[in-house]
């Protein structure tokens, strides 16, 4: 059950006008490397949640106890290795786990959340295999625990402008879209144990075409080069550094996703649709919006990371889950929407090695 948390609220000048009591969730935080800490900065600033357990390396304790106090959470938030986790799942006041751990490690503490009646928000894959997403969400419906899985796309207010558009029928008939995520240098490190291209970058831009149009692919074709400075990485990755997809869809649609890694320029996303009424974009955002006009060039900010660029929908993904766990509303990214977006990485994988156009098997 929640705990219980005075709450001070304050009119327009500040002034404390009265004490009220709220309920606070209990969370667990499994993993506080990049995706890890955006997440405590944000789970920080809410009234909505206690962070009770960060689990991570031994290793790592230190720097985390420096972010621990910059958040004022040194007092409130315990720290546990790796081999300790054990303890975190059998906290019964544990109401929520966050999985910030890499890829191929979220499977196993999905499950073990799961299993010890915890609610579940997962970054992006839940697992790397269809069969293994399945078993996670079957495993959230017989414990009856929301798992979310973060496609945090779906939550940007920019992306979310045009959606609008389109479910009111103001970009007409979809014929078009055009995705393109260029990320900025990574470590190989995280390359290695990534999942690949199409599992790690892709996939979000898979996902949200798909639940754009609320549609299935019929077909789909990849190509994919490793052509960066670290084209040599990449290959011993058995991985590549550049890709386009290409998905047909039953209305007639057409989506091309491009994904570049090692960007050296920075984050750039942009996001196109083609429809029979209208044409409708998102540019890249630039992280400040003052441009510098020279006679021979033009010298403009660039987004310097995914969040710089996604900031808010990190922050809306969480009091989204938050609400679903509350009872508030349904969860956006339904099971099968999820096991969908891997499904085409895995096809995608099978048309870059076959050289062939790939038919996505029907559902009824
Ligand atoms: N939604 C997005 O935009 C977005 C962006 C970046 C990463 N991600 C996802 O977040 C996940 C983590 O990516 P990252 O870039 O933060 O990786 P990272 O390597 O920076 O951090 C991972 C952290 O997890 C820790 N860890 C390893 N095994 C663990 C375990 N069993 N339990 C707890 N902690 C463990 C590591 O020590 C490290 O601190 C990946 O699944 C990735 O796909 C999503």
């Amino acid at each position: 059950m929640p705990d219980i948390l005075l709450e001070k609220e304050c009119d327009v000048d500040g002034n404390e006008m009265s004490i009220k009591k709220s309920t606070y969730i209990n969370v667990a935080i499994f993993g506080l490397g990049r995706i890890g800490k955006l997440h405590l900065h944000n789970l920080a600033r809410t009234f909505r949640v206690n962070i009770k357990w960060i689990v991570d390396d031994i290793s790592l304790h230190e720097d985390i106890r420096t972010l621990l106090q910059k958040y004022r959470l040194e007092h409130v938030t315990r720290l546990a290795s790796l081999e300790e986790a054990d303890t975190v799942h059998s906290d019964t006041s544990v109401e929520v786990v966050f999985v910030c751990s890499p890829s191929w490690q979220h499977e196993s503490i999905v499950k073990k959340s799961l299993t010890t009646g915890k609610h579940v928000f997962c970054e992006k894959p839940v697992a790397l295999t269809v069969e293994t997403i399945e078993s996670c969400y079957s495993l959230a419906k017989e414990n009856n625990r929301i798992l979310l899985c973060a496609f945090n796309r779906r939550f940007d207010p920019d992306l979310e402008v045009i959606y609008r558009k389109k479910q009111n029928g103001d970009l007409g008939k979809v014929r078009q879209l055009i995705m393109i995520s260029r990320d900025p240098p990574i470590p190989i490190s995280y390359i290695k144990v990534s999942g690949g291209i199409f599992h790690d970058s892709s996939i979000h831009q898979l996902d949200y075409v798909c639940y754009f149009l609320g549609e299935r692919p019929v077909t789909v074709v990849a190509h994919g080069n490793t052509t960066s400075l670290k084209a040599d990485d990449y290959r011993d990755c058995n991985d590549v550094d550049l890709s386009t997809i290409i998905l047909t869809f039953p209305s007639g649609a057409i989506a091309v996703i491009e994904s570049t890694r090692e960007c050296l320029h920075g984050f750039d996303q942009h996001f196109e649709i083609v429809g029979s009424k209208a044409i409708a974009k998102c540019e890249n955002t630039p992280l400040f919006a003052s441009k510098v006009l020279l006679a021979t060039e033009i010298i403009q900010d660039g987004c310097p990371d995914v969040f710089a660029r996604f900031g808010k929908s990190y922050v809306a993904e969480v009091d989204h889950f938050l609400d679903v766990v509350q009872g508030k509303t349904e969860c956006l990214v339904k099971p099968h929407e999820c096991i969908m977006a891997t499904e085409l990485a895995h096809l995608c994988e099978e048309s870059l090695r076959t050289g062939q156009v790939v038919k996505v098997p029907q559902k009824n």
